[in-house]
């Protein structure tokens, strides 16, 4: 099946009826809505619309291309790993594995984020290194342990020699094939790939009372108050990322001899030692095992590492603190986050 024929039905009818659809008011996903100065994909209930970087631009011709790279397999050195095998869709877009694997079974050191909503990062990855979707897709064709192809121009060679990519790219792009193209579809692709519209999202920004049940209230309650979960992973007025676009040092993994340093790698900063990026929580009841290095194997274990206070390093975020849940509290909060689960995932 195609998983994502109901996404892009939508985009295309999308520029027919754009200004219908915005007169209404009506919340659909992937309509892209035209504004002064460049584009908007128009978010589901509880996303802020997302902005389109000006240098490129939406087409439906680029998101329909971005779409079959992001499935092609071929796009690895011997046919094995696609981006969908290490950020399947209905996996919440990740790939269910403490850390990913890629040709021949290699594994790296951290753990696959979802593609899904990545798109309202202001940086990529773990560590950030990655300023942006376009930057990001070049990355893991060329990576020896994920993708395995030994340069973008032979992986560029490659694309021309297959059935109607030269065509695909022609109509995208108005030229032939570069790897800088490849990647500026693949970005397309990934900003239709939001998701919203979770119980709380329609508890919060619907109107609806009862989308969520009595325990994940009450989760909320503790993720906004004593749980101190909302300063890095805030919940807006009228959308909620629960991200905070900021790195902070958790103590995860610092018990090891060799740490993964994280940030610090991309700044050579002092304070940035063992930390990470927030991640967005949305669909994160998917997306097991938890952390950069996927240490912690389900929900209830990422809240006890949080009531204990994560773990002891030189550098831990002086916001992460023991904080004495009551059980209840604990599972109240499981609750909560699994209230983040989105019903627009099988569309995808
Ligand atoms: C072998 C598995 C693997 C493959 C194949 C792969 N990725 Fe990833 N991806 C990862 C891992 C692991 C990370 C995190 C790496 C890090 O932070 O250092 C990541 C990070 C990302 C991120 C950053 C998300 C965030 O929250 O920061 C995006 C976007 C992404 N990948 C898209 C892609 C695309 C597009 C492709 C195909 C061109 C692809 N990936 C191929 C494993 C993979
Ligand atoms: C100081 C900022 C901060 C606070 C406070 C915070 N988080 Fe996090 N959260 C992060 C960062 C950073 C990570 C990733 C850490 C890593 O992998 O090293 C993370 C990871 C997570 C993850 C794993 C997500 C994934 O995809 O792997 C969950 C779940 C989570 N946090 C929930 C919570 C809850 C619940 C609370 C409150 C009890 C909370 N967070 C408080 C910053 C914070």
């Amino acid at each position: 099946m195609n998983l994502c024929t109901n996404v892009l039905r939508k985009l295309l009818l999308s520029f027919i009826f754009t200004i219908l659809y915005t007169a209404q008011g009506e919340a659909q996903q992937c309509v892209i809505i035209k504004t002064d100065g460049g584009q908007k994909v128009k978010a589901p209930l509880g996303l802020p619309d997302l902005e389109v970087p000006k240098d490129n631009p939406m087409t439906p011709e680029k998101v329909a291309l971005g779409k079959r790279l992001y499935f092609d397999k071929r796009l690895s050195l011997d046919d094995t790993v696609s981006c969908a095998s290490c950020h399947d869709l209905r996996l919440g877009g990740g790939d269910g594995r403490a850390v990913s694997t890629g040709i021949k079974g290699q594994k790296g050191g951290r753990s696959a984020p979802p593609t899904i909503n990545a798109a309202y990062f202001n940086v990529q990855f773990w560590d950030g290194r990655a300023p942006s979707l376009e930057g990001q897709a070049k990355g893991p064709i060329v990576n020896p342990i994920e993708m395995g192809m030994p340069s973008h121009a032979v992986a560029v060679e490659k694309l021309k020699g297959i059935e109607g990519y030269r065509k695909a790219f022609q109509e995208a792009f108005g030229g032939d094939i570069t790897i800088d193209a490849a990647a500026r579809a693949i970005a397309s692709y990934e900003r239709t790939l939001l998701s919203g519209n979770s119980p709380f999202d329609r508890y919060m920004y619907g109107g609806e009372k009862g989308a969520l049940n009595p325990m994940a209230k009450m989760g909320l309650v503790v993720f906004s108050g004593k749980g101190g979960c909302a300063l890095c992973h805030p919940i807006g007025p009228d959308s909620a990322l629960f991200t905070d676009n900021n790195f902070h040092n958790l103590g995860v993994g610092m018990d090891r001899p060799d740490p993964d340093l994280g940030r610090y790698n991309v700044t050579k900063q002092e304070k940035d030692k063992g930390a990470f990026k927030t991640p967005g929580l949305r669909n994160v009841a998917l997306t097991a095992p938890y952390m950069h290095d996927g240490n912690e194997l389900n929900l209830e274990a990422v809240v006890e590492f949080y009531d204990k206070g994560g773990k002891p390093n030189s550098h831990l975020s002086t916001t992460i603190r023991p904080l004495n849940l009551t059980s209840t509290e604990k599972a109240a909060l499981v609750d909560f986050l699994k209230s983040l689960t989105s019903s627009d995932i099988p569309e995808f």
